[in-house]
């Protein structure tokens, strides 16, 4: 016998890791998980059980959460956050014992996840469990430094986190680490299918000295979620389903609680001609059978170039028949059970629905499994090229040129993830920029670490996790909101005088000034009821255009922070020329002594703004991979203000002023009440070299135009200053495309320029192999 044929005949022995110590400790709880609440275990109730995939078998009886239930949770929070918050050294020692006591119990945690989520051992053994670990070990480092880094933030205060069931330790700690680190108390639910891990997880933080109330975790299905959702918290943090994010947003629409979003994705996986292709067929077991195929970020749209396209699928082949599926706890399987006969369902049933394309499948055993599957022959708009599967499988097409890859790429609602697999540095670094994601992975993929920013755009969600980046969403800056004191216009008591010259403001879209669709205006007055001229009422149409100039301008988003620190510089000097002129325009419109001052601070804000252009630098990550996690800043994309009333020229300036340093393209609606200075300012816009379209100026009323922008899918955020509180409106419309918003619930306040940055930009995470 040749040794080759010894290697074909052999097999794998079975090594499978025992159950009996994670079934044991099931036991000695009576066999239930359910609520800890304020470091006390209970109610706990056998409402629904949690089944291990692999086998059907009952683990144990998990409690459904009641809205009261939640209630007192989030009471606990409330309670122990101020104390929590105090002081970063403690805090950072408290996580530094829950690092340590995971790391101990490691092995109890990978077998409990196994079992209860169906995944191989291997996964929770060397990737689930250790990357828990190392977040919370790296956020016990930011609340050891949140006081000398980060003086200006302080913590939200109680954050409701809701989480997945595809990962349900690594998901938790993801949530709970950081918002604790930043001095927030917490309230968790994990998902139905899987809440064992949690609860080993809250034996930890007792034993870690984790102060009552500090960590609550609540069990249940989406409707203990929902009341969740409803509660007192101050913030929610969602991973999961689109639909369920849509929900959420919805419903928290208002409220004034902050949100994060994860959500799905059909993350490409664009191989081109020139790439390793053994590896890049080796990252595909990891981009997309990894888990099971149940990953949000899952490589689940493989892109070949079409010269390479045979070779590398009858490679892919030969190696998918090599992936062992079966018992999650042996130690030699790759691909464990799907999480529910309710999850294996819908796979089956999306496949089987299928008729494009041509589909390869490898065998499986019976059970709560599905096999890997590869799908190739499809078109950029299949429905399997299109929706999210959630499975181990794989859908295909080719593609013949880079930019043809990058088209197809980005041809889809969402916007998690992407790889790019080439030995052509320059090509990958080409193809990085152009992909429309939050994460880009070159020549690797699923890589995930505590230090580097994780999250999407689009329908993928908004907000990161991980890194300096993802301590901003469970902080806000220091200092005090007031109420807006909303001014009011001045009348005329003769009714509208009138005025033989045609005084009307129009709009200003696409760099030329623009009737108003309707052809409406309205009157605009001093206090003694003399008529300065009439602005006109811009309508949803007049939107749409300023929008679609906002896309067509697209260059200046790809333009150099060098060139718009220019343009911007070059704003304020005309605007210093021809301050005198404004000055008299917002004192006779606001009858007041104020517009020198205000005209000052105008050119200032532009000249900060423009000094911030081409110095709102990235970062570079250290993780511990053989590679480095570049945190580079992207613009938003078109951004819809709604201004504030009380300044006529700074409400304008203030917010358009870093959007356009960091390489957005605005619509915004001038103030309500003093609309002439926004209007007289496009002059200054027009000889300060602002391409067109850039900068869109619409006068009109903001309650009518909000929910019109707030809808609008091509406007990929939306800020509200408005004196009229359009946050419930705003947030409500805007679960289209789920577009990022700020509003102000009818609060104003001063935000540092790190707010205004971070509103301003996307955070895109591009791991690329580095060093040794
Ligand atoms: P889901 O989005 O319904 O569940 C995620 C979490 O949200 C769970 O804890 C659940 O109890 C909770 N939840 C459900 N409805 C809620 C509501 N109205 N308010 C508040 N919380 C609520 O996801 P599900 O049903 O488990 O999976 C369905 C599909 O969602 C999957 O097939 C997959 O396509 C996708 N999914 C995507 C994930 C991701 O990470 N992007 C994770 C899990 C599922």
């Amino acid at each position: 016998m040749t040794v080759k044929e010894i290697f074909d005949t052999m097999d794998y022995g079975p090594a499978p890791e025992s159950a009996q110590e994670a079934l044991d400790w099931l036991k000695d709880r009576g066999g239930l998980a359910g609520h800890y609440i304020n470091g006390q275990w209970g109610p706990l109730r056998d409402d629904f059980a949690s089944n291990n995939p692999a086998t059907g078998e009952k683990l144990a009886g998990v409690t459904k959460g009641t809205a009261k239930e939640v209630d007192k949770a989030v009471a606990a929070a409330r309670k122990a956050q101020p104390k929590w918050a105090k002081d970063g050294a403690a805090r950072a020692r408290v996580l530094y014992a829950i690092a340590r006591l995971m790391q101990k119990n490691a092995r109890l945690l990978a077998v409990m996840e196994s079992l209860d989520n169906g995944k191989p051992i291997r996964e929770s053994r060397d990737i689930d469990v250790p990357l828990a670990i190392r977040h919370f070990y790296h956020h016990a480092g930011f609340a050891q430094l949140m006081e000398d880094e980060m003086p200006n933030a302080e913590p939200l205060g109680v954050c409701g986190q809701i989480i997945p069931w595809n990962f349900p330790l690594l998901m938790l700690a993801w949530k709970i680490a950081p918002a604790l680190a930043m001095g927030n108390t917490v309230v968790l639910k994990p998902a139905e299918y899987t809440s064992l891990s949690a609860m080993v997880f809250c034996e930890i933080c007792t034993a870690a000295g984790v102060p009552p109330g500090v960590v609550n975790i609540v069990t249940g299905d989406g409707e203990t979620g929902a009341a969740l959702v409803n509660s007192d918290v101050d913030k929610i943090a969602f991973t999961g389903s689109t639909a369920v994010g849509r929900i959420i947003r919805e419903q928290t629409a208002g409220s004034g609680k902050a949100l994060s979003l994860e959500l799905g994705g059909k993350s490409p996986y664009i191989v081109f001609d020139d790439a390793d292709i053994d590896s890049a067929v080796e990252g595909l077991v990891d981009a997309i059978w990894f888990n099971q195929g149940q990953v949000c970020c899952a490589g689940s749209r493989l892109l070949v170039q079409e010269g390479i396209a045979e070779r590398f699928y009858t490679k892919l082949k030969a190696r998918m028949d090599g992936l062992r599926i079966g018992d999650p706890l042996d130690k030699s399987i790759d691909i464990g059970a799907i999480v529910d006969p309710i999850q294996l369902a819908q796979i089956t049933q999306m496949v089987e629905a299928n008729t494009a394309g041509e589909t390869y499948q490898c065998g499986q055993p019976e059970g709560c499994f599905y096999p890997p599957t590869l799908i190739t022959g499809l078109a950029p708009a299949d429905t399997l090229m299109q929706e999210e599967i959630f499975g181990p499988v794989l859908v295909s097409c080719t593609f013949r040129t880079p930019a043809e890859a990058v088209e197809i790429a980005n041809n889809t609602r969402y916007g998690l993830a992407a790889s790019v697999w080439t030995e052509n540095i320059n090509l990958a670094l080409d193809i990085a920029p152009k992909l429309v994601s939050g994460i880009v992975w070159v020549n690797s993929t699923n890589l995930m670490d505590a230090a580097a920013g994780f999250g999407g755009v689009r329908e993928s969600g908004f907000g990161r996790e991980g890194g300096w980046e993802g301590l901003l969403g469970y902080t806000k800056p220091r200092g005090k909101s007031e109420k807006i004191k909303a001014p009011v216009a001045f009348t005329s008591e003769d009714g509208t005088p009138a005025d033989p010259l045609d005084r009307t403001a129009k709009l200003y879209i696409g760099g030329k000034q623009a009737r108003p669709d309707g052809g409406y205006s309205k009157p605009v007055f001093n206090k003694s009821g003399k008529l300065l001229g009439h602005a006109s009422l811009a309508n949803r149409k007049d939107v749409r255009n300023a929008v679609e100039a906002n896309a067509a301008a697209k260059g200046w988003s790809k333009s150099t922070g060098h060139l718009r620190a220019q343009i911007l510089y070059y704003m304020g000097e005309n605007l210093s020329a021809r301050a005198e002129e404004f000055t008299r325009r917002i004192d006779t419109m606001t009858n007041g002594k104020t517009g020198t001052a205000e005209v000052e601070d105008a050119i200032q804000w532009l000249f900060t703004w423009a000094a911030w252009a081409d110095k709102h630098d990235g970062a570079a990550k250290g993780v511990p991979i053989r590679g480095v996690a570049l945190a580079m800043n992207e613009p938003v994309g078109n951004i819809g203000i709604l201004t504030d009333d009380t300044r006529p020229l700074m409400s304008l300036i203030e917010p358009l002023a870093p959007a356009l340093a960091m390489g957005n393209r605005v619509t915004a609606v001038a103030s309500e009440v003093f609309p002439l200075a926004a209007t007289d300012f496009y002059q200054v816009l027009e000889t300060s070299d602002v391409p067109a379209g850039v900068a869109n100026i619409l006068t009109g009323s903001h309650a009518e135009l909000a929910p019109h922008m707030a809808a609008h899918n091509n406007l990929d955020a939306v800020w509200s200053f408005s004196t009229t509180d359009l946050a419930h409106e705003i947030e409500a419309k805007s679960t289209g495309n789920l577009k990022r918003t700020w509003v102000n619930n009818g609060q104003s306040r001063a935000w540092p320029s790190a707010i205004w940055r971070a509103q301003s930009t996307e955070i895109k995470t591009i791991w690329i192999p580095y060093g040794e």
